[in-house]
């Protein structure tokens, strides 16, 4: 006799949420912007370089998607608030921010100078914050539940030499996300971090190339260097309502490279 088991299954709908993720000129947040987009949500795109966002706009609207590019230096807050607005003008209800802006200076620490320090954490860590507290404080208003996702690092647990201000930048990150699920628990706001391994894009291309890098790869427990569409599903599952639950974590993505001892 067979039977029928009725359950009821999570769910990854986001179609006819309003996205907006940060970074999305290149790599992984131009990746992120497409599979948002793909899974039904209208994208809004920002980044300094405009040309980009608007060339990938395009891409997004041949294939059947909503976006909108905005023009957006994280660094900059009056930029943040203008970017914000705009996306609720132009898209509607704003519900899910993607924190992916980034940046690395990679140098010895004697090299390092304070500019590069502050170039690095202003990107990474303090536009993060800016940029979520101006989504929050946007969604708080309206009385909206909404997503964080921020994009961490596997070296926001790990360490390496030459990248201490981005090392710290991405610790701080993955703190400051469990701070934020705290504060914004109570308004429906979930708040979690994506920490990637090391995902091929323009940041590391070449350094993937080299003799380090091919020893690097070797060291990874899944034996290869990850793709932006490794990322997607947890993507997915941070901004969906499969992840009704989940708030303050961060979930890696990274080959078995975080808990290796090697
Ligand atoms: N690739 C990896 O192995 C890896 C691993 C772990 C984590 N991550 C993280 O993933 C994120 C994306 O990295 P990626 O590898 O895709 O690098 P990427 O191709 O260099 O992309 C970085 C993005 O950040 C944007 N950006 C930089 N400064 C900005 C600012 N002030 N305001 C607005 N946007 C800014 C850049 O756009 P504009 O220059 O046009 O502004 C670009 O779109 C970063 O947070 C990075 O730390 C990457």
């Amino acid at each position: 006799m067979t039977q029928t088991i009725f359950i009821k299954l999570p769910s990854f709908d986001i179609s006819g949420q309003v996205a907006l993720v940060t970074g999305a000129s290149s790599g992984i947040g131009e990746h992120f912007a497409q599979v948002l987009a793909a899974a039904g949500a209208k994208v809004a795109i920002a980044a300094r370089r405009a040309d980009r966002l608007a060339e990938l706009a395009r891409a997004i609207e041949a294939g059947g998607g909503e976006c909108l590019p905005v023009a957006c230096d994280v660094t900059d807050r009056p930029s943040i608030v203008a970017a914000v607005a705009a996306v609720e003008a132009r898209l509607g209800k704003l519900s899910i921010l993607v924190n992916n802006a980034g940046v690395v200076v990679s140098k010895p620490l004697f090299e390092h100078t304070e500019e590069d320090w502050d170039y690095v954490v202003d990107t990474n860590l303090k536009g993060a914050w800016m940029m979520a507290r101006e989504f929050a404080h946007h969604l708080v208003a309206l009385k909206r539940p909404g997503r964080i996702i921020n994009i961490s690092s596997i070296l926001a647990s790990r360490t390496i030499g030459r990248v201490p201000a981005y090392c710290a930048a991405k610790a701080g990150l993955s703190h400051l996300t469990g701070v934020l699920a705290i504060e914004l628990a109570r308004y429906g706001i979930l708040v979690n971090a994506l920490a990637p391994g090391y995902i091929e894009t323009d940041f590391n291309r070449a350094f993937f190339q080299t003799d380090s890098g091919k020893s690097l790869i070797n060291r990874i427990p899944l034996k290869r260097i990850g793709q932006a569409p490794d990322l997607a599903g947890a993507l997915l599952f941070l901004a969906s309502p499969a992840s009704a639950y989940v708030t303050g974590a961060t979930i890696s993505v990274d080959g078995g490279h975080g808990v290796a001892a090697i």
